[in-house]
């Protein structure tokens, strides 16, 4: 299936459109809280029901210990969404002090996004968080890049307001040469509009020189249920951030399966002026990794069913 990192400029709905496309996902769904200023579901959503001992800081532990480590750390780190565990969450860090020890840790949690996206049929939700430049650059520390440039699509979350786009301007090269440089390439960028202002699509994607790869509307009374802050709405499932939410990830499937043929067939484009690094090619799992998937799949039920 998909993996779909999402990042912002400035807080404003990332974590929330992460968990709506989860929760309303037709598919088995992981949301990866990798927000290297540190998670809020387990505040919110989860309530603190959640201790530390679980979630992402403990996986960079485990990948010390080797790939086979962080295998069977991964699956035990999850909390389940539901009953049958078709939907997932891997907690984000509970102190920004803990991202440097991420850093090498993220290239091989991409690979596990890859396997359980390509080998186990997950739709694979990356929530990035706000993004941190050094010269131009991502920040090595304070971003998590080599998520961003193994997922299929990378997501920038706007609002629409002018303030919103103006600070998501900034953002725009820095991913974009981010995802040639490293990743699959530029145009597995694109935007995430939450509607809540008056700019419409069109208007956001000449402003930000992006595709409005999908959009989620301004639903106070569901993002409250989201973050923990109310109890659920009535009509939950059918509230329109889930529907939208679930309409968004039939789009990105889409448009990423519409890439991954560009890439395997680009007969008609010209030869690209630069060769593609060879980061940006796929590199194969390790079989440790891969083991991933049997641990995840132990209780697993057909959602189908
Ligand atoms: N679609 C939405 N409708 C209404 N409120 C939203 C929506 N998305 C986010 N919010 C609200 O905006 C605030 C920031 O959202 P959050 O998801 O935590 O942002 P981020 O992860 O980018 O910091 C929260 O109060 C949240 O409830
Ligand atoms: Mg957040």
């Amino acid at each position: 299936m998909t993996v779909t990192a999402l990042v912002s400029a400035k807080s404003c709905g990332v974590t929330t459109s992460a968990l709506a496309m989860t929760l309303s996902s037709t598919r088995p769904s992981l949301l990866a809280e990798c927000d290297p200023a540190g998670g809020t579901l387990r505040a919110g959503f989860f309530q603190a029901q959640i201790t530390a001992g679980t979630g992402l800081y403990h996986l960079a532990v485990a990948e010390r210990a080797g790939e086979d480590a962080l295998a069977q750390a991964f699956a035990g780190h999850l909390v389940r969404l539901d009953a049958s565990g078709n939907r997932q969450v891997l907690p984000g860090l509970t102190d920004p002090a803990q991202a440097p020890a991420l850093a090498r840790t993220w290239p091989a949690l991409a690979q596990v996004m890859r396997v359980l996206s390509d080998e186990g049929g997950y739709d694979v939700i990356i929530d990035a968080g706000r993004l941190a430049l050094e010269s131009g650059h991502l920040h090595s520390t304070l971003t998590p890049a080599p998520l961003l440039s193994g997922a299929d699509l990378v997501l920038l979350v706007v609002r629409a307001t002018d303030t919103s786009l103006a600070l998501a301007r900034h953002m725009t090269d820095p991913l974009r040469n981010e995802l040639t440089d490293r990743g699959s390439g530029a145009d597995a960028l694109g935007v995430l509009l939450i509607e809540d202002g008056p700019r419409r699509a069109h208007e956001v994607a000449e402003a930000l020189r992006l595709p409005v790869m999908a959009a989620l509307p301004w639903e106070p009374d569901t993002a409250a249920y989201l973050a923990g802050a109310s109890r659920t709405p009535r009509g939950l499932k059918k509230s329109g951030l889930l529907s939208s939410a679930r309409n968004a990830l039939g789009h990105l499937h889409a448009a990423a399966s519409r890439r991954a043929l560009h890439q395997q067939y680009p007969t008609a484009q010209p030869a690209p002026a630069v060769q593609p690094s060879p980061a940006a090619l796929p590199v194969p799992a390790a079989p440790q990794v891969a083991g991933v998937l049997q641990r995840l799949g132990q209780g697993r039920v057909d959602p189908r069913v």
